[in-house]
């Protein structure tokens, strides 16, 4: 990828300025369903839908559902790349109990306080949240059985460093199952039009 570091640093701060909007409310801020009609157009199913309150189902933005390539089983250890407000999430960690763990991450420290708030409400113990960025995961090696992510890889820059890292903290034999935006046709090749497409 051809981005400069100033490139790099515009798409960043439109990437936290945005998202800091969108913690605080995800209405109209997307051109697909969020919040529960999204989950309900990517069948996530009442059994899942049922566990957590209508307030956080709110706060999803996802734009798939990584969670139907396949669902972690008890005891079993899964980061969420992305996590957002850290709806996939918490549904994981519904599935991983009682010993398994679920851990969310995400580039932006506010959609990470508004992860924290629903761990909260839900009552759940066997999540945590970090802040940072997929390109740098914060994170020993071989330590997860499942990395998943919604709507996140699209925004990253750096995808084949990215997925390094993915490959650096999963288990040998470890799944990885991503939701996300594909881009139909060839990608601007004007390079001020490319650097654009990340924020409009
Ligand atoms: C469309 S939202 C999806 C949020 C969540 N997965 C969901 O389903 O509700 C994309 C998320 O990816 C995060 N993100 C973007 N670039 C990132 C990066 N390089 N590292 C970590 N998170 C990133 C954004 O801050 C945002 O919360």
């Amino acid at each position: 990828m051809d981005f400069t570091r100033e490139d790099k640093q515009k798409i960043s701060s439109s990437i936290r300025e945005k998202y800091q909007k969108v913690a605080q409310s995800p209405e109209g801020q997307f051109r697909y369903p969020t919040g529960r009609e999204g989950l309900d157009k990517q069948a996530y199913g009442l059994d899942i839908l049922d566990k957590l309150p209508t307030e956080v189902l709110a706060t999803f933005v996802g734009v798939g559902n990584p969670l139907s390539l396949g669902r972690p089983v008890p005891g079993e250890k899964v980061l969420d790349i992305g996590c957002g407000a850290g709806v996939d999430t918490l549904i994981a960690s519904h599935m991983v109990m009682p010993e398994g763990e679920v851990t969310g991450l995400d580039y932006s420290s506010e959609m990470i306080a508004r992860a924290k708030q629903n761990q909260a409400i839900c009552g759940v113990t066997n999540a945590k949240f970090l802040q940072g960025s997929a390109e740098e995961l914060p994170l020993g090696d071989g330590q997860f059985d499942l990395v998943i992510s919604n709507g996140a890889f699209n925004l990253i820059v750096d995808k084949e460093h990215a997925l390094a890292e993915v490959f650096r903290v999963l288990k040998t034999g470890g799944r990885l199952q991503i939701a996300d935006q594909m881009l139909v046709g060839a990608p601007p090749s004007d390079h001020k039009a490319k650097v654009a497409s990340w924020f409009t």
